[in-house]
């Protein structure tokens, strides 16, 4: 099995980004992803409109991707595709389609837990590039997801926190549409925040138990000093919208440092391997950057393209459950919400 290449088809389709991609073994051939626009005009994902544009991206996208790959749709070896967790008529089309083309070819269909997908992301082979050894942490920060897990094998995983309310990248853009930005504002705070002072006002912290986040009252003490400082003075934000900014990403890091630190002081693991779309913010990396150095942790953060939504990372998952022969019985259906360590 193991000198045998595998050819996995990829679907993902959970959220806003319609995705697939062709792997050969853990080597990505394509990677192919839709993103949506249509939300931008809305400040946020729409679900309606989200399951109809997969509607329409799916075949161009799966089309192109084995194009890309320059390989022949017989020559699969299985579809792998998001079972979940995520918006449910979202992950219906790429379910059903999934479903249909494993039938049609006669080839093994392959479930495939997101979250997981984040976190085996880092086994995507890239030249040159390190990778995380069992057991290690991983910190999985998007616009719908905060998780920190131990992973003590591919599908070993434990939460050991995730967030009670908003995702880290909601606090974000909530954060960033509060200043009067536009949607994702998380890019937006990021770039302001580069040129302004982090200190410059000092919002609060929240006081969570454990490794669980908590997002909603960063955004809520962000709205009344808004609503005070602009009573005073209307225009505020844009006089100080570099230190509000800098303030809110300083904010955001240090409340996602100081969990990552009680991760590794509770489990005595220093290698942390990061995904999700917010783990381009400059803050944060800087703050990674600075805890390899002075707390030696070894960290970890895939190529972009492989960080947000993107169904490579499924066909990495596809890819180790066919080497175990870990297939779906085609009766399958979508889930919104799957626990990670169910598959
Ligand atoms: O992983 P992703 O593309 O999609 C999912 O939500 O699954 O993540 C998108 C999120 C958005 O909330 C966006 O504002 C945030 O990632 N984001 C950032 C940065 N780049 C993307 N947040 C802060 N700083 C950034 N540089
Ligand atoms: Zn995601």
């Amino acid at each position: 099995m193991q000198n045998k290449k595998v050819y996995i088809l990829a679907i993902e389709s959970s959220c806003d980004d319609t995705s697939a991609a062709v792997l050969c073994n853990d080597e990505v051939l394509s990677n192919v992803i839709a993103t949506q626009k249509i939300h931008e005009e809305y400040g946020g994902v729409i679900p309606e409109l989200a399951s109809r544009a997969h509607q329409q991206h799916i075949v161009p996208v799966v089309h192109q991707a084995l194009a890309k790959a320059n390989i022949d749709k017989k020559q699969l070896s299985a579809i792998a595709f998001t079972r979940g967790p995520g918006l449910l008529g979202s992950l219906l089309v790429g379910t059903s389609f999934a479903k249909s083309l494993s039938l049609a070819l006669g080839v093994p269909l392959i479930e495939v837990n997101h979250m997981e997908a984040h976190i085996l992301s880092h086994y995507i082979r890239e030249e040159g590039v390190k990778k995380p050894e069992f057991p290690f942490l991983a910190m999985t920060i998007s616009g719908g997801h905060t998780q920190i897990v131990l992973v003590k094998d591919y599908f070993q995983m434990e939460v050991l926190g995730e967030t009670l309310d908003d995702a880290v990248g909601e606090a974000f853009d909530k954060s960033a549409k509060l200043l009067g930005l536009t949607y994702p504002g998380g890019p937006l705070i990021d770039r302001f925040g580069q040129k302004g002072n982090p200190k410059a006002f000092p919002f609060p912290k929240p006081r969570v138990d454990g490794l669980n986040f908590s997002f909603s009252g960063l955004k809520t003490s962000i709205l009344y000093f808004v609503q005070r400082e602009t009573a005073k003075n209307p225009d505020f934000v844009q006089e100080n919208l570099n230190d509000i900014c800098a303030s809110i990403q300083f904010t955001i890091t240090e409340i996602l440092m100081d969990k990552l630190k009680k991760a590794v002081k509770q489990t005595k693991i220093k290698q942390i391997a990061i995904g999700g779309g917010v783990s381009a913010n400059s803050g944060i990396r800087k703050a990674l950057a600075r805890a390899e150095e002075v707390m030696g942790w070894t960290t970890f953060i895939p190529q972009f393209e492989y960080c947000t939504d993107n169904a490579a990372m499924i066909g990495i998952v596809g890819y180790y459950k066919f080497l175990q022969e870990d297939f779906t019985d085609p009766s399958v259906t979508a889930l919104a919400r799957y626990k990670l360590g169910t598959s």
